[in-house]
């Protein structure tokens, strides 16, 4: 329970109860071709397939007031007062009002002077629309005359256009009226527009009116607070045959009876060729239609984080895991960077590493949309083995970073095998899959080529080149020719013994030995120039330079990253992986998070040099980086310290650091994960930053069920290793796994290390539970 909300476990829904959160709290509501985010405000834009060339409708990053403008419902009374069953854009009080975020839709519950108002957005798993559904009950004694209108803006598809304001623009785009589909219709044909396809703005029943001019709309001097057509109660019909500033808006006359009920529904959509668009336009104007529609999203949903529901002893773990964390991993992993409303969609499509890496939760959740998103990426490697960095598939817009990222080619065997570890499609390996340049190969050798790419260019000590940067963006303030990258070295040891494990399934014998050579040579140079004494460094560099990480430095003598890999490669030799990670805790850790490193640089190289890059304790200059933070908690369970594993989990858990710090100070989302949370000594010390699409919620949704709840899918089934915290009694998770369905029991005495687990009653040998047939359930019972 926080001051603006709180979780609703059974419904799986997030429940605000006060619209003036301390920012957009959104969601995101998408069948990953027509998608849109909507705030807690109704604020938000909408785009096709992506928001860089194809965005539909508007929404202010930078204006004033913030969060708008939306998708808007005004409900005019005959008294001429209106509202907004979102609360915005009007502001008036209302005497009920919640905004309920599910998965794949959002719903406002209002009440005003005895008109209730529901009204749920939504778009349908098959059709490509953005359904607004409002139902209203008159809970007077007395009928109601109604006006009622929706309000959204227009975007131009392009928004690089857009952003110049170019006025020519304008005369390049229209918007008209069609009372054959009761549609309102919005052509864009501008000049070399990489996307021209069909935009249209639908409504059930029999409208009293409609606007497409946004001026008709709002009239002079107004905002979307008070525009005159609501003011009014009567629309003028514009169109924009010429072109201009386009928006969608049907109003509807309403009796509406004492003690009656109506629906009214209007539908946003977009389509390849008009032909289609007429056709769903009609289609969603049957209220039964959209009634089944939204049924059957709720039910896909629930299929989508089905797969793996626990019954914990921590009630805010168990929202995170149950619904926010699958829901969240999707989110992320269809917009990965692009959009949000703090991220204008202008940025990298599609960076080849963090898909990379979102695709390893999404090989349990939704292995078939994986396995297509990891054979593109793998089609943007290159035959020497280095990827592009990212690109914006569908579009000509070209994304790709000067300054390249030695890391990229890593993550791949990680997904592939969290691939064929969930699902044992093997002959996955044999595909075959063009590289970017020229030539192709199979999926095996792509991951192989990817391995020795990184393995040949070494530095002098041995270690990967840094190149630019390494996982870590902000390396590039200090990277220089010659400079080696220790997590780089760290990655690799860990994704080369998943491969070692794939070469074996081929039979690949010469590749399995290779890999050990090549494990053997990172660790001597991991344990000699890497080691500072007390903990791993992070960058070498040439000419007896200080490194990043070391003690001998006045700024950045320790970091986070390189402590955990040592610990999750397997790389640290026996003692420095207990010394490294409690020297970690030592500097690093803070009670809402640990640093990223510390101290945090001032200048580059110098103090009295510009700072270019985050300030400090912000982000990866000594911030609390989400992400990094879940890789120390993966160390901890491999190093079966469950207690402090679970410390660092629950500190940085959306909803318990949000109230530890106050959500007026937290300020993001306390139902989703941010990037990074900024630290000492910035003075906003505890405030969030980029929600949503951020590497964190599928690295956090991997550690909570496969680290510390422990069920972890292997080439051989699933390998139960739960490292929980010693109070907790038990817990209960009922697992999807290839076709059948686990029921875990785990019941914690504190006995042994070593779990005895029975399946159906009968002991297994090892913690390896047998493979079931597909449909078939099994009780297991694991006692620690
Ligand atoms: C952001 C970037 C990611 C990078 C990380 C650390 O999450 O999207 O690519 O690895 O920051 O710099």
């Amino acid at each position: 329970m926080c001051d603006y909300g709180h979780f609703d476990n059974v419904k799986k829904e997030y429940v605000i109860t006060k619209p003036l959160t301390p920012r957009p709290w959104i969601n995101y509501i998408s069948n990953t071709r027509l998608g849109a985010f909507i705030s807690q405000g109704a604020g938000g834009l909408s785009w096709f397939y992506q928001p860089v060339t194809r965005r539909i409708s508007r929404y202010d990053f930078m204006g004033l007031p913030e969060d708008r403008p939306g998708f808007y419902i005004y409900i005019r009374e005959s008294d001429g007062t209106y509202w907004n069953p979102s609360f915005q854009p009007c502001q008036r009080h209302l005497e009920k009002w919640e905004c309920r975020h599910g998965m794949g839709y959002t719903r406002f519950i209002a009440e005003h002077n005895g008109i209730a108002a529901e009204l749920i957005f939504f778009v349908p798993w098959n059709d490509d629309v953005l359904v607004w559904d409002l139902t209203l009950t008159n809970n007077r004694d007395n009928d109601e005359e109604l006006f009622i209108a929706n309000y959204l803006e227009f975007s131009l598809f392009e928004f690089y256009k857009e952003i110049l304001g170019w006025v020519v623009l304008r005369n390049q785009i229209r918007f008209r009226y069609d009372s054959r589909v009761n549609s309102i219709k919005y052509d864009y044909f501008v000049f070399e527009a990489e996307h021209t396809n069909p935009v249209f703005l639908s409504t059930s029943g029999i409208p009293s009116g409609y606007e497409c001019s946004r001026s008709a709309f709002i009239g002079r001097g107004r905002s979307t607070s008070n525009p005159i057509a609501i003011e009014k109660g009567e629309m003028s019909n514009s169109e924009l045959l010429g072109g201009g500033l386009g928006i969608g808006s049907f109003a509807h006359t309403v009796t509406l009876k004492s003690h009656g009920t109506h629906r009214i529904v209007w539908t946003l959509g977009a389509s390849e060729t008009w032909d289609i668009a007429d056709r769903i336009a009609v289609k969603y104007q049957n209220l039964r239609t959209v009634g089944k529609a939204f049924a059957e999203l709720k039910e896909k949903w629930t299929a989508t984080s089905d797969g793996f529901q626990t019954e914990l002893p921590d009630d805010e773990m168990q929202s995170i895991v149950n619904v926010w964390n699958p829901y969240g991993t999707c989110a992320t992993f269809f917009r990965d960077r692009d959009i949000s409303s703090e991220l204008p969609g202008l940025s990298d499509g599609i960076r080849f590493r963090d898909a990379m890496q979102n695709c390893i939760s999404m090989c349990h959740l939704k292995p078939d949309i994986a396995k297509k998103r990891l054979e593109l990426l793998l089609k943007h490697q290159k035959s020497d083995g280095s990827t592009l960095d990212s690109f914006l598939p569908g579009s000509k817009v070209k994304v790709s970073h000067e300054q390249p990222r030695c890391d990229n080619p890593v993550w791949s065997p990680i997904s592939v095998y969290a691939y064929l570890a969930e699902t044992a499609d093997y002959d996955f390996l044999d595909k075959v899959l063009p590289y970017y340049d020229e030539g192709k190969s199979s999926v095996y050798e792509h991951l192989m080529q990817g391995l020795k790419q990184i393995a040949q260019d070494s530095g002098d000590n041995g270690l990967p080149l840094l190149k630019g940067r390494d996982w870590d963006d902000h390396l590039s303030v200090f990277s220089e020719e010659g400079a080696e990258s220790v997590m780089t070295a760290q990655n690799w040891c860990y994704a080369a013994r998943l491969m070692k494990k794939i070469c074996l399934l081929r039979s690949k014998e010469e590749d399995a030995l290779w890999i050990d050579e090549q494990i053997k040579r990172y660790r001597q140079a991991l344990n000699g120039p890497a080691w500072d004494g007390e903990w791993y460094r992070q960058v070498l560099f040439r000419n007896g330079k200080i490194p990043l990480g070391s003690k001998k430095r006045r700024e950045n003598k320790i970091y986070i990253n390189t402590q955990a890999w040592a610990v999750i490669s397997g790389t640290a030799i026996k003692g420095r992986d207990i010394l490294c990670m409690d020297k970690m805790r030592e500097y690093l850790n803070t009670d809402y998070g640990i640093k990223f490193l510390w101290p945090p640089y001032t200048g580059i190289p110098e103090p009295k040099d510009p700072l270019v890059s985050n300030g400090p304790g912000i982000g990866e200059n000594g911030g609390i980086f989400i992400q990094a933070n879940c890789w120390a908690i993966m160390a901890e369970t491999i190093m079966g310290r469950g207690n402090r594993a679970y410390e660092y989990y629950r500190q940085i858990l959306p909803p318990v650091i949000s109230r530890k710090m106050g959500p007026d100070v937290y300020l993001n989302e306390p139902y989703i994960f941010s990037s990074h949370i900024i630290a000492n000594p910035d003075p906003r010390r505890g405030m969030a930053n980029l929600s949503w699409l951020t590497g964190a919620v599928n690295w956090m949704y991997l550690i909570a069920t496969q680290h510390i709840l422990g069920i972890t899918p292997t080439l051989k089934g699933l390998r139960i290793h739960p490292c929980i915290p010693s109070s907790w009694g038990g817990f209960r998770i009922k697992r999807k796994f290839r076709g059948a369905l686990y029921d875990i029991k785990v019941i914690n005495k504190n006995k042994s290390n070593k779990p005895i687990i029975t399946i159906n009653g009968a002991l297994i040998e090892n913690a390896l539970l047998p493979l079931l047939s597909e449909g078939e359930k099994a009780q297991v019972k694991v006692l620690l």
